[in-house]
């Protein structure tokens, strides 16, 4: 196994944590993931994951004998262990028990693995595995909450058959799906980046308009996109503010999140968040909203086959921010999802919003679009365009961040 300096995680030096729990066997599968997109592995154990899977196997794998105690002096005088927390560019627990995430929410440093967690300052990344009762309970719910608060990456954990013959979210996420997570939010930043001491402003989402307490106007936006952008700003040194219509998606890090329901509430988010250097507007916000909201739930007549609900126009915000000239922007971005004419479109409403630069994507196509993982766009702006050919959201989240870094030196 050759681990490549141009994987997607080419040249990072990532310490592993492996906690005590049955998927610890599943993170010998991850370091070999790790290596071969790029990473150097070293690997540090609990007590209770060398109950599981035993370190020569984690040397083996990872070309490093694996660390199992703060009390090995051999060990430590190769390396010691605040050296191997200052080695790491990022730090990933896996599998992260309740019982880990608990001591690294409180800060514990009493065994090696929280010890080096406290005494890093690389990025951390936890993937837990457990019961899903464990998982569900509220003192796991607060303990992550705390942990993401701090700005750790929490990948999954998925939904499914666990050890114990149950079912439910516990289940380690598999070691592919947790490289690609990584890849992700890349975590070295070599030199300044792109977009370094600028405020980017993002709204992302879909907007929801109330018809009554139950029932509301939505539309298919995941906001994935939005917040791929909004993550690759941040890596890009840009500070950033998400503006998120209802979403389930979680907050990259770095990136201050605002949380809106319908247009009218994204508006005013936006507004609050400004001045910035740079807006893009990736939220699928509503075109129309109730005209009036309805206190009491709309009922059915028993005579009446129709229904005609009054909408009415939402304002512009993308065209309203770039119409604005005390929001100190350089650069205003909008996007146009379409299903046809996307050119003649997307040039149409570059022109009549009055922005610097548009994304049109093709929606109602399988694989692209809305709610997909993966997209294929094309920029415009005035005199030029580029095409982005399919790829995962967060590869083109990363070109067009590189091309609005472009675009402001233009
Ligand atoms: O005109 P259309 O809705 O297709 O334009 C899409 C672009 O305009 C997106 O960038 C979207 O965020 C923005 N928009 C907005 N406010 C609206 C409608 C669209 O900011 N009310």
């Amino acid at each position: 196994m050759t681990a490549s300096a141009t994987g997607p995680l080419g040249g990072q030096r990532i310490l592993l944590c492996v906690g005590g729990g049955i998927a610890a066997y599943k993170a010998l599968e991850l370091v070999r993931r790790l290596r071969e997109a790029g990473a150097q592995v070293q690997v540090a154990m609990t007590a209770g994951a060398q109950q599981f899977v035993t370190p020569l196997s984690f040397q083996a794998l990872s070309g490093h004998p694996a660390r199992t105690t703060l009390w090995d002096s051999s060990a430590e005088q190769a390396m010691g262990h605040l050296e191997l927390a200052r080695w790491a560019d990022r730090v990933v627990v896996a599998p992260a028990t309740a019982d880990l995430l608990a001591r690294l929410a409180h800060g514990l440093a009493d065994d090696l693995v929280s010890t080096l967690c406290l005494a890093t300052e690389a990025p951390l990344a936890v993937v837990p595995a457990m019961n899903h009762r464990m998982w569900q309970h509220p003192a796991t719910v607060a303990n992550v909450a705390v942990l993401r608060a701090r700005g750790a990456q929490v990948i999954g954990p998925d939904d499914g058959p666990l050890a114990e013959g149950e079912s439910g979210p516990g289940r380690l996420r598999e070691p592919d799906a947790i490289v690609a997570e990584l890849a992700s939010t890349t975590a070295v930043q070599a030199g300044p980046g792109l977009l370094q001491g600028l405020k980017v402003v993002v709204s992302a989402g879909p907007t929801y308009e109330d018809l009554d307490p139950v029932r509301y106007l939505g539309n298919r936006s995941s906001g994935k996109m939005g917040f791929a952008v909004a993550a690759s700003a941040a890596r890009q040194g840009a500070q950033v503010v998400l503006v998120a219509g209802p979403v389930q998606l979680e907050t990259p890090p770095g990136v201050r999140r605002v949380d809106v329901r319908s247009a009218a509430q994204m508006r005013e988010a936006v507004s609050a968040a400004l001045p910035a250097d740079i807006y893009i507007g990736a939220a699928a916000v509503a075109d129309y909203t109730p005209r009036a909201f309805s206190p009491n739930k709309i009922k059915k007549t028993g005579t009446g086959e129709t229904l005609a609900v009054d909408l009415v126009r939402t304002p512009d915000i993308l065209a309203e921010v770039a119409r604005r000239e005390d929001a100190g922007l350089k650069l205003v971005v909008g996007f146009a999802a379409e299903t046809d004419n996307i050119a003649d479109y997307a040039r149409q409403k570059l022109a009549a919003k009055r922005l610097d630069l548009i994304v049109a994507n093709r929606v109602g196509v399988p694989g692209a679009g809305f709610e997909s993982d993966d997209n294929a766009m094309t920029a415009y702006w005035p005199g030029g365009e580029r095409d982005f050919p399919p790829a995962p959201k967060v590869r083109l989240a990363d070109g067009l961040v590189e091309l609005v870094a472009q675009r402001l030196q233009a």
